[in-house]
C-alpha cells in the first residue's frame, strides 16, 4: 500500500470544482437560492418522488432536528437505537423531546422492536430506525410497531442514501425520512443533509424552520426574493443549504449510480467474501448486496482481543474506526443509568475497516490478511 490508507475520505475532483466555480462566477450568489432548488429537484428526480417531497438541510443533524421538532411534541419520547451516532440523540433532545435508548438486534445493529416495546409508555409519540451501516433491515416490522402503536416514523437514514429496502429506495415510502451528506457518507455535499417526506405539513414545517421559521422564504429564495414582511408562529434555525453546498451535491449524486454506488458495492463484497468463516470475525447480515450501498463496513470480533486487533492493524498501517460509543453511555444522555446489555457488548466488539471510493480491490485484499495474521498471532 503505497499512499497511507485512509479509513474515510470525501472522493471530489474537477467536476466539483467546476461546479463550485460555476456559482462563484456564473452566478454570484452562494448562499441558498436556484442551485439548491435544482439539487433538491435532482434528488427527488433520483428518488422518483415529486420535488415538494425533500427539503435540504445544511447538515444530517439539522435535518433531523427539523423532522423532529416537525412531528413531534416537547416533552414526548422517540425510541432510538443507542448504538448510534449522537446525532441522532441529539437532534430528539434540541426539539425538546426525550431519547429513550433502546436495544439493537447484534445480528444487524439496528433497533430491537421486542426492547422498544417494553419501554413504551403513554408518552411514546414516535420511532427512531437507525439504518446502521446503510442496512434498513427490519423495516417493515418498524412500520408494522409504528402503526400498531399509533407511532411516527422518523427514519434516520444518514448511511442509506441511495440503499433500497426490499427494492424501493429508502426515502420513496413510509413516513419521514433524513439523510445526511457529510463529507464521507455515499454523497457529500461539503456538509449537508436532507429531510425526505410525502407529508406536507411536516415538509412545510421543516422548510420554513429551516430559514428561521419564516413563513414561506424558501419559495421566494429560490426564485432569487426575500421576504421583508413575514410572521413567524414557531421556533426556527439557520438550518438552511447554500449555493456552493448544493453544487457540489448535484455533481456527486450524478456519479453515485455509475461510480461511488459499484465501488462501494464491490469492495464491500470482496470484504465479505474474504473474511468469511475467519474465526474471531462476525460479519453482520446483509440485505440482498444490490439493495445496500455500504457507508462504512463494520465486522465484531471477540472483545477480549478486539483493541490488540486494532493496535496491530494500526502498526500495519490499516486504520480503523468503531461506530459507535453508545449514546447511553455519555454523560448528557444518562451516563449509563440504563443497562442495555446487548449494545455494551457489541460496543466493546465493532470494529470499522477502511471504505471508500478511494480504495482499490487489491487493498481491501491486503487489509483482510492483515486483520486475519493479526488474529492469528
Ligand atoms: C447515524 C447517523 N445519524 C446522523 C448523522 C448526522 O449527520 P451529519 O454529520 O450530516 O450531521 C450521522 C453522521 O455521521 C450518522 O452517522
Amino acid at each position: 500500500m503505497s499512499t497511507p490508507l485512509r479509513l474515510s475520505r470525501s472522493i471530489v475532483g474537477q467536476a466539483e470544482a467546476e461546479a463550485v466555480s460555476r456559482v462563484i462566477i456564473e452566478d454570484g450568489y452562494l448562499g441558498m437560492g436556484s442551485e439548491v432548488k435544482r439539487f433538491e429537484e435532482d434528488i427527488a428526480a433520483f428518488l422518483g418522488v415529486p420535488a415538494n417531497h425533500v427539503i435540504t438541510a445544511n447538515t444530517g443533524t439539522a435535518a433531523l432536528h427539523l423532522a423532529v421538532q416537525a412531528a413531534v411534541e416537547p416533552g414526548r419520547e422517540v425510541l432510538v437505537q443507542s448504538l448510534t451516532f449522537v446525532a441522532s440523540f441529539q437532534a430528539i433532545s434540541a426539539a425538546g423531546a426525550v431519547p429513550v435508548a433502546c436495544e439493537v438486534r447484534p445480528e444487524t445493529c439496528t433497533i430491537d422492536l421486542d426492547d422498544a416495546a417494553r419501554r413504551l409508555t403513554d408518552k411514546t409519540a414516535a420511532i427512531m430506525p437507525v439504518h446502521y451501516a446503510s442496512n434498513p433491515a427490519y423495516l417493515d416490522d418498524v412500520y408494522a410497531f409504528a402503526q400498531r402503536h399509533g407511532l411516527r416514523v422518523i427514519e434516520d437514514a444518514a448511511h442509506a442514501f441511495g440503499c433500497r429496502h426490499d427494492g424501493r429506495l429508502v426515502g420513496t415510502f413510509g413516513d419521514i425520512a433524513c439523510f445526511s451528506f457529510d463529507g464521507i457518507k455515499n454523497i457529500t455535499s461539503g456538509e449537508g443533509g436532507c429531510i425526505v417526506t410525502a407529508d406536507q405539513t411536516v415538509a412545510q414545517r421543516c422548510r420554513d424552520a429551516r430559514l428561521l421559521s419564516v413563513e414561506n422564504d424558501t419559495e421566494k429564495r429560490f426564485t432569487g426574493q426575500r421576504s421583508w414582511d413575514f410572521d413567524v408562529t414557531r421556533q426556527g434555525w439557520r438550518y438552511h443549504m447554500s449555493n456552493l453546498m448544493a453544487a457540489i451535491g448535484r455533481v456527486q449524486l450524478s456519479r453515485l449510480p455509475g461510480e461511488f454506488g459499484p465501488a462501494r458495492k464491490a469492495l464491500a463484497a470482496i470484504y465479505r467474501e474474504e473474511l468469511a468463516g475467519v474465526p474471531g470475525v462476525t460479519l453482520f447480515a446483509t440485505r440482498p448486496e444490490d439493495d445496500i450501498i455500504p457507508h462504512i463496513f463494520v465486522v465484531r470480533i471477540d472483545a477480549a482481543r478486539r483493541d490488540a486487533v486494532k493496535e496491530v492493524l494500526a502498526a500495519a498501517g490499516v486504520p480503523t474506526g468503531m461506530h459507535y460509543k453508545p449514546a447511553h453511555l455519555l454523560s448528557f444522555y444518562g451516563g449509563g443509568r440504563t443497562c442495555l446489555p446487548v449494545t455494551e457488548a457489541l460496543y466493546h466488539e465493532i470494529v470499522t475497516l477502511p471504505l471508500h471510493p478511494g480504495i482499490t480491490a487489491e487493498e481491501v485484499r491486503v487489509i483482510c490478511a492483515e486483520l486475519r495474521k493479526a488474529l492469528a498471532a
